[in-house]
């Protein structure tokens, strides 16, 4: 019998997972909520917020819904695994005790400390007068962040004392972030370059995932004010095997060793955020100018080559969209081992290719901007060869596809190598157009001259 699949969230994330969930033979109908265009052209949307989880289980349980898949870091913070399970609904995704590794930064960082993962410096705060003397006795560049999830926006990487000053006023006295910011982290600034790993967990064990990078800040060349994402590649030529296991036996293994130890086994998908300090191949930050240094034949890690700045409990967005390009094994199959605790037993597949995801976002995102603005090209777009378009922020209004969100859409590619996978994605971003698009045109730029790349 096939299964019928709820997924949660509407993002571009859960429209790459329900596009590759539809390939499987053993999947019958999939909903998403609330989804988006994207998924709606896969399955049906269910019109419940991913946040109302109370909702979401009710709903399941009526429809004789087989596996939920979540992608949205806000239900799994307010625990809706738990109430999944409390019903005897199978569901896929950390306990809300487990992902404070995620929805806590506090929590996060004294689990660092506690279990040895190389991390920045840093001080919890819940007393404003105590942070800004902290701040006044430290050195900048500084970086403040709030402790609870604030969508991407609760971290400011300050260069000048005033600029913290006010960082901290803006969390803790005005209290922008709400809730999120009655605690705040201070770190020292770590210089480098970030990616992302990503593992499937099953309490017990895990299974990386290729290496991965996103692109932050809202212009080329690393400026401007930080986004959910504007773009990924996978596999980062520069990310050696043996950078991989390191990064697997001082950072995955400690974290989901330490949540176990707590009583809070990870289920799901552990994905820390590192950043690379002194990579031979890289200078930072990166202005976009190219890079000529080639990576040394072999190259390891070494002691203290990275750091952890954060883990997230869940798929990255957009790295789901460059993942679901290359993944060759069924994705049911992998969920359905990291929840009944064999992903140990599974041969994970991946195609050798590279691929990328290139974010289109509308005009004045991450910061106002319209919705409602009509959307052409996405079929001339996918008649090119492996380009796929993963929709976020779209719905269909009279008849048309119109933008609904900050990020629209991700143009993703894959091909034999990262140079030929970026220049698929950008000709195909030259069809599509929607009044306001913007995107970044530097997209994996810098990991082009390195061996592999
Ligand atoms: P986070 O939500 O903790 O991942 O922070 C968001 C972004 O802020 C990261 O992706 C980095 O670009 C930046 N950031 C966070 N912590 C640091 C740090 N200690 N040093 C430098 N940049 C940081
Ligand atoms: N790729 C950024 C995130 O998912 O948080």
């Amino acid at each position: 019998m096939k299964k019928t699949i709820l997924i949660i969230g509407g993002g571009g994330r859960e429209h790459a997972l329900a596009w590759k969930l539809k390939r499987s033979p053993r999947v019958g109908k999939i909903y998403t909520a609330p989804g988006n265009a994207g998924t709606s052209s896969i399955g049906e949307n269910v019109t419940i917020a991913a946040t109302d989880i109370l909702a979401l289980a009710n709903w399941a349980q009526n429809n004789k819904i087989d596996f939920t898949v979540v992608g949205s870091d806000d239900a799994l913070a307010l625990g809706v695994v738990d109430e999944f399970q409390k019903r005897g609904l199978k569901i896929w995704g950390p306990s809300k005790a487990a992902s404070q590794i995620e929805s806590s930064k506090a929590f996060a960082k004294k689990l660092m400390k506690k279990n040895n993962i190389p991390t920045a410096e840093f001080e919890t705060f819940t007393d404003y007068q105590k942070a800004l003397q902290y701040i006044e006795e430290k050195s900048t560049p500084i970086v403040i962040k709030v402790s609870g999830l604030a969508l991407g926006k609760g971290v400011t990487v300050c260069k000048t004392l005033d600029e913290a000053q006010a960082a901290l006023k803006t969390a803790m006295i005005d209290k922008a972030f709400g809730e999120a910011g009655s605690q705040i982290v201070i770190e020292e600034f770590l210089e480098g370059q970030e990616f992302s790993i990503h593992a499937f967990c099953d309490g017990k064990n895990f299974q990386l995932l290729p290496s991965s990078q996103d692109h932050k800040p809202i212009y080329n060349g690393g400026l401007g004010p930080n986004t959910g994402g504007m773009g990924t590649i996978a596999p980062v030529p520069w990310i050696s095997e043996a950078m991989m296991s390191e990064v697997a036996t001082t950072i995955v293994k400690p974290a989901l060793d330490g949540l176990k130890n707590l009583g809070s086994p990870f289920v799901g998908l552990l994905y820390p955020g590192l950043m690379a300090i002194n990579h031979p191949h890289l200078a930072s930050p990166l202005k976009g100018e190219e890079f000529s240094v080639p990576l040394p034949e072999g190259e390891g890690s070494g002691e203290g080559a990275f750091k952890a700045i954060e883990f997230n409990a869940r798929f990255g967005d957009p790295e789901t969209q460059s993942y679901m390009r290359l993944l060759k094994t069924d994705l049911l199959d992998i969920l359905e081992a990291c929840v009944d605790g064999t992903i140990d037993k599974i041969n994970i597949k991946w195609s050798k290719k590279s691929a990328c995801c290139v974010v289109l976002t509308s005009g004045g995102y991450p910061g106002k901007y319209e919705k409602g603005k009509t959307i052409t090209g996405i079929k001339e777009a996918e008649k090119m060869e492996e380009v796929i378009v993963f929709q976020a922020g779209t719905s269909i209004r009279n008849n048309q596809l119109v933008t609904n969100g900050g990020r629209v859409l991700g143009i993703t590619a894959i091909a034999d190598n990262l140079q030929t996978a970026l220049n698929k994605a950008y000709a195909a971003v030259k069809l599509i157009n929607f009044e306001g698009m913007h995107y970044r045109n530097d997209i994996g730029f810098q990991s082009l001259n390195v061996k592999g790349g």
